[in-house]
């Protein structure tokens, strides 16, 4: 198979979650199983340069029909860690991807919609036969509907679409002049049963476009799948899902085990795995000292997250404070882009300033969060809503034990130390329901109470987490398997 992915993210090079990981650990799985692949990213001025093997231009002015005029791009091409990438980079005064950061600017919509069109130029031009496209969110939303309406008539070739929902929390909603900009005719996509937003007239919505013209959808998990048909969770995407359940399922996510392992990661000071778990200790006690935490027989609660309102940002409050007074350390590592979360957390650090329990760093940084799994013993999760979350399979792989709410992909990895119907010995966290105090209480305590009075009870959960297998290879099989069905239905149709 030839498989194009079309993503605004891949670690290690440009990642602001887990889809820079998902791009990352599907994209060795595939290449392992000995697919040709290529990876299209925006040529970000955040991109590491030192970590791209090979750089070079590939194209100097490929031309791109935008709003009225044409745009002249720049295609770069590299290797990264194995991974052949193609990055766009438009050249124009809007500096479209020269802005220090991967999202959150105002014009997200254009920068977005340029790197569609671009994405598709390219491939057309250079005379890349793709059997596959893989589109990821709603920054990719346009290519399926570009596709449809202008580039199968151009001789595009008759490659497939798969098109995955990392979080329907982020639609793409963006006003109707963007359809205009890349050449497509609001009157014909305006429509309830395409890319009309529910509500307001003038609004388009990206993510629809991508799930009714895509020929397949997914999401990264089989209970988020199932959420976001069925429940509030789909953000208003519930009655197109149903429309189009027969070409929806989920698929849950994996972890790239060349990156996440505790028996070989080079970011952490002490190797350790299932069979020599005691040189764990190592680890926090170097987290420890990298975070100024005192040296006791306190377990060590982490939180490694993006601060934001999906994530349960009062519930995480709410648990940095409860798990201080049950007599636990606190090592959080996140992120807020909105003002308002970045204050509510900074307001906590400086009320916890002098305690030598308590560490909050507002900042992304990988190597960090590397030591934090490495080091820590528990990891709270209690999200709104979650896709899939990778944290917490991150963190059963390096010994945490997680305590999550019992949501999307959370619920399908995490199940419960004393209330799961599953056999003790896959057994390996705390689940709660409510997102309430009480709730998440119910869930903490339990766990911290394992960890005081059981401790070799809390070793054997540690344990099942770290054998769980949630590595690359049944997914990628998943996705390999997708990828060939669109193939035979292509030549039966
Ligand atoms: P999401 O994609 O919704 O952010 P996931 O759990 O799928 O959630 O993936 C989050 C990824 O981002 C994990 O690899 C996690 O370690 C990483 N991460 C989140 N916040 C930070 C941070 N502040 N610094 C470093 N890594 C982070
Ligand atoms: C999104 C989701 C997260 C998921 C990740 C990778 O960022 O919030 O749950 O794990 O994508 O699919």
């Amino acid at each position: 198979l030839s498989i194009v992915m079309i993503s605004a993210e891949c670690a290690p090079i440009a990642k602001a979650g887990g889809l820079g990981d998902f791009v990352q650990g599907l994209s060795h799985d595939l290449i392992a199983r000995g697919e040709t692949l290529e990876v299209l990213l925006p040529y970000y001025d955040t991109l590491p340069l030192d970590r791209i093997a090979g750089l070079r231009v590939v194209h100097p002015d490929l031309r791109v029909p935008f709003h009225d005029h044409w745009l002249t791009c720049r295609v770069l091409a590299g290797t990264v860690d194995g991974i052949d990438c193609g990055f766009i980079d438009p050249q124009s005064e809007q500096r479209f991807f020269q802005r220090g950061r991967i999202y959150g600017e105002t014009d997200d919509p254009e920068r977005f919609a340029v790197f569609a069109c671009a994405v598709l130029e390219f491939i057309l031009q250079s005379g890349r036969q793709p059997d596959i496209l893989h589109c990821h969110d709603w920054q990719t939303g346009l290519i399926p509907v570009l596709l449809r309406e202008r580039y199968r008539a151009r001789g595009f070739p008759d490659s497939r679409v798969c098109y995955t929902l990392h979080n329907v929390g982020y639609q793409g909603v963006v006003d109707v002049s963007i359809l205009r900009q890349v050449g497509l005719d609001p009157a014909r996509l305006m429509l309830p049963e395409r890319l009309l937003h529910a509500g307001d007239g003038r609004m388009a919505n990206l993510m629809r476009g991508g799930i009714v013209d895509a020929d397949v959808v997914n999401t990264v998990s089989p209970r988020y799948a199932w959420e976001i048909q069925n429940t509030e969770q789909g953000m208003g995407l519930e009655s197109l899902l149903k429309t189009h359940a027969s070409k929806f399922g989920g698929v849950l996510n994996g972890i790239d085990e060349s990156v996440w392992d505790p028996e070989i990661d080079p970011l952490i000071p002490a190797h350790f795995g299932p069979d020599r778990l005691p040189r764990k200790a190592a680890n926090r006690q170097a987290l420890r000292v990298r975070l100024g935490l005192q040296e006791t027989e306190k377990p060590i609660l982490a939180v490694v997250s993006r601060l934001d309102h999906q994530k349960g940002v009062t519930l995480i409050l709410h648990g940095i404070r409860y798990a201080l007074a049950q007599g636990a350390q606190v090592a959080l590592l996140g992120a807020a882009l909105d003002p308002e979360i970045d204050g509510q957390f900074r307001r906590l650090q400086q009320e916890t300033a002098t305690n030598p329990d308590c560490r909050l760093e507002l900042t992304y940084d990988e190597r960090l969060a590397h030591l934090i799994y490495a080091g820590a013993d528990l990891i709270l999760i209690p999200s709104l809503y979650e896709p899939c979350g990778l944290a917490q399979m991150i963190a059963m792989k390096y010994g945490v034990v997680p305590i999550v709410r019992r949501v999307g992909g959370l619920a399908d990895t995490v199940f419960d130390a004393n209330y799961s119907t599953r056999p003790f010995a896959v057994r390996n966290g705390y689940v709660f329901d409510e997102p309430t105090p009480d709730g998440l209480e119910s869930a903490m305590s339990r766990a911290i109470d394992l960890w005081r009075r059981f401790p070799e009870y809390f070793s054997q959960l540690r344990l099942n987490g770290m054998r769980a297998d949630h590595s690359w290879t049944r997914s990628g099989q998943l996705y390999r398997d997708l990828y060939v069905h669109l193939g035979t239905c292509k030549k039966s149709s």
